[in-house]
């Protein structure tokens, strides 16, 4: 079977998460993905949170399958020749240095189109048109400025950053649907284009149900946020609101048996409206399906507090995945909290490939999040990452045409290599 971007040949420009995201993505539907690093350094998270001695870290090998790498210093004259020769060779050029970099080396916009109007050049940076579009972004920068920070947390704590890297890899699949949406347009047009995700959009578009309630602000208190039922008043921005659904049905996390040893022995629990009368009858409350203050869900909103202390009563009698288990018979939506210990030996997980153990030559088996993405027509094989350079001679033969004689040429250049250290 053959693969949805077979044929595509991209040249991978990007570095630590947010880019090589996007780039393993388009790798998992068969693109030919060609990492270009510095010499002797690489991507900088190969060395960064090392845990096995000598061997790339597992914040580059679980960033970066599928993918070849060659290294090129482009700011060496024999470097820009052989990247002029990748640009034409490629259908795409995905990168995320900092703001003018690639214009800095020499590759502005005009100039790649120039040398292949067919390309699309795709770009992630912090943020957009505007006061800071010069600066610098890692991922909590994104999620402060995009919105996240300010609406997660508790409404007397600090904002709060999440776990999910929704500044680097919600960038990068924004960016990936661009590329595609790009190699689209391309069938018809002929011609490439630009395409640019910032992060600070890609988390606003992430965080778009408060700017929903930010403008529902206007017409009255958001009666579903726990706030409400507490009797505090909102101001004037989208306040955060705990563990509040962020829908129309209240949810809350709730203790379960073991809550006071286990940190994780949680469960979400939603109040969806069509089963409340199911609610009250698994946690022995059959007169709220009747009672004026609990039958109907307006009712419901200003007593959160006190109905889902009533359920937690009855989610501490059982453990998350008990609870889970008597919940869904009666399609009650709720989700046990899962530590990633448990998601890593979760089974289920395993068979359908989106947790896969992936063999290294240098640290050995490792386990790494699959393409969540699966498609029926084109499956994934999740390979290893690459070691610094191992294709380089490869790329330069086979893609770009180069003879051994002028392959040597490139080395001697140095153009592909760091310089040698000088025996002591
Ligand atoms: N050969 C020679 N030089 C190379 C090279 C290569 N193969 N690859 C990169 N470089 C050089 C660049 O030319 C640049 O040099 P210059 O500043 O003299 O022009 C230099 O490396 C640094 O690039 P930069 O991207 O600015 O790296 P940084 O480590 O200073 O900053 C980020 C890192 C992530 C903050 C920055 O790249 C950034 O803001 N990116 C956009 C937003 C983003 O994606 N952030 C999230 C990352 S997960």
């Amino acid at each position: 079977m053959t693969q949805a971007l077979k044929g595509i040949r991209i040249l991978d420009f990007t570095h630590v998460q947010s880019g090589p995201t996007c780039t393993q993505l388009l790798a998992w539907f068969g693109a030919d993905v060609i990492k270009v690093e510095r010499p002797g350094v690489g991507d900088i998270t190969r060395g960064q949170l090392m845990d096995v001695p000598n061997a790339d870290a597992l914040y580059f090998t679980m960033l970066n399958h599928n993918k070849r790498s060659i290294t090129l210093d482009t700011k060496n004259k024999t470097g820009k020749d052989v990247l002029e020769r990748l640009i034409k060779n490629c259908d795409v050029l995905v990168e995320n240095f900092g703001p003018g970099v690639l214009d800095r080396m020499g590759f502005t916009w005009e100039k790649i189109q120039t040398l292949n109007p067919r390309m699309i050049v795709a770009s992630i940076k912090g943020f957009g048109p505007g006061p800071y579009e010069d600066c610098k972004v890692y991922e909590n920068v994104a999620q402060c400025t995009g919105g996240a920070a300010s609406t997660t947390g508790f409404r007397d704590g600090l904002p709060l950053v999440t776990g999910a890297q929704i500044g680097d890899s919600g960038t990068g699949l924004h960016l990936a649907l661009g590329i595609v949406t790009a190699l689209f347009q391309r069938t018809a047009t002929g011609k490439g284009q630009m395409v640019t995700c910032a992060m600070q959009d890609g988390v606003l578009n992430l965080c778009r149900v408060k700017l929903r309630d930010q403008q529902r602000l206007a017409h009255g208190p958001l009666r579903e946020y726990s706030q409400f039922g507490e009797g505090i008043e909102f101001g004037e921005a989208v306040p955060r609101a705990g563990n509040d659904s962020g829908g129309g049905q209240p949810g809350r996390i709730l203790k379960c048996k073991g809550w006071e040893k286990d940190p994780d022995a949680y469960i979400y629990f939603i109040t969806q409206a069509p089963v409340w009368e199911k609610i009250c009858d698994i946690i022995g409350e059959p007169t709220w399906k009747t009672d004026p203050n609990y039958a109907k869900p307006p009712a419901r909103l200003p007593r959160l507090n006190e109905i889902f202390s009533r359920i937690e009563q009855w989610t501490m009698t059982k453990t998350k995945f008990e609870a889970m288990d008597i919940l869904n018979e009666f399609d009650i939506p709720c989700g046990p909290i899962l530590s990633m210990k448990e998601l890593a030996e979760d089974k289920s997980l395993r068979k359908s490939g989106t947790v896969v153990e992936v063999d290294h030559p240098a640290r050995g088996k490792y386990l790494s999040v699959g393409n969540p993405i699966k498609m029926s027509d084109s499956p994934t094989e999740v390979k290893r990452s690459p070691l610094l350079g191992e294709h380089t001679d490869e790329i330069l033969m086979q893609v770009l045409g180069y003879s051994s004689a002028e392959v040597a040429g490139i080395k001697a250049s140095g153009a592909t290599e760091a310089p040698s250290r000088k025996p002591a």
